[in-house]
């Protein structure tokens, strides 16, 4: 069993990444960055700004095909990158591995599950705001709360040993006995804001202060509620109008994650956001027109 002196290798050393990596080595875990271009025991600085103060660490680093085992294992890539990601260092797992996924979206998760089903596999999302201001630079732009728990429904919902540390190291760390609904509350939200704020590219605020946008937002939520009504989150779906007026109010100065992917050139995350949310209304023949209708338009924008 492992013990609670935990390793963590981070796997995916964005904004997030490199917020968590900053706060567990805080706390005093041993921290090692996995780099795709990572040399064995070469040292990389990240910085994390946190108002006027500077945080400065020193991470050892690897590449995926290092050799060395990993007990503890933090993926905070996009959510397209994680089955690819974990692959790449699956020889280095631990029988006993703890993986904890950390990326926007859904269905990434099943897929893990169903590749590595002897391992520890949990999941979660957190509402801290992060942005790389260069690589190895992160401005800690909000605290929110992260609530992790295990991804697959098992009799045993205890938090593991680890979380114990995870809830001394990062703030407002939540254990959840059953997940879902933190995933689905996320992905009803990003569900609202990414693709509207992608294609229409305007701070996540506008949904709110424009008129028209507003106009937009209501009938989609509607869409959204009713899959999340029929997944058995009738919970999520009442509060939705609430929960997204909130979001968009405290974000409003954000620029949303796939408006920023879509400016950098790179692939969005709008198969794990639209395109689950598709999936699983289909399955419960659910129409969702306004949905189907933003999942092709950003397809068609990106790549
Ligand atoms: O993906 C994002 O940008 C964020 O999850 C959110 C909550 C929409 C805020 O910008």
């Amino acid at each position: 069993m492992n013990t609670g002196q935990a390793h963590w290798h981070i796997l995916g050393a964005g904004a997030i990444g490199s917020l968590f990596a900053d706060a567990l080595s805080t706390d005093g875990r041993q921290v090692s960055l996995i780099l795709r271009d990572g040399v064995h025991g070469k040292i990389r600085t990240q910085a994390v700004e946190r108002g006027d103060l500077v945080s400065e660490k020193h991470f050892k680093t690897t590449g995926p095909r290092g050799h060395t085992g990993i007990s503890h294992l933090l993926v905070t890539t996009k959510a397209y990158d994680v089955c690819s990601a974990i692959d790449s260092v699956v020889h280095r797992l631990n029988p006993d591995c703890n993986i904890v996924l950390l990326s926007n979206g859904m269905g990434f998760q099943e897929q893990v599950l169903a590749s590595l089903p002897s391992l520890n596999i949990y999941c979660g999302t957190t509402t801290e705001g992060a942005h790389l201001l260069a690589a190895g630079h992160v401005r800690h732009a909000g605290s929110g709360e992260t609530r992790i728990g295990r991804a697959a429904k098992i009799a045993d919902d205890r938090r593991p040993l680890w979380f114990h540390q995870w809830e001394r190291a990062i703030d407002n760390s939540v254990w959840d006995s059953d997940i879902q609904p933190a995933l689905w509350t996320k992905l009803a939200i990003n569900c609202v804001i990414n693709p509207l704020t992608a294609l229409n590219r305007c701070h996540n605020g506008e949904l709110g202060a424009s008129k028209s946008l507003a106009n937009q937002v209501a009938p989609l939520r509607d869409e959204i509620a009713a899959v999340c009504r029929a997944q058995g989150h009738a919970e999520i779906a009442e509060a939705l109008p609430r929960i997204t007026a909130a979001v968009i109010q405290a974000t409003s100065d954000n620029r949303s994650s796939m408006l920023q992917d879509i400016d950098a050139g790179r692939l969005t995350e709008i198969d794990y956001i639209t395109g689950y949310l598709l999936e699983v209304a289909d399955q419960h023949s659910i129409d969702t027109p306004l949905n189907r209708a933003l999942f092709e338009a950003i397809k068609s924008r990106a790549h």
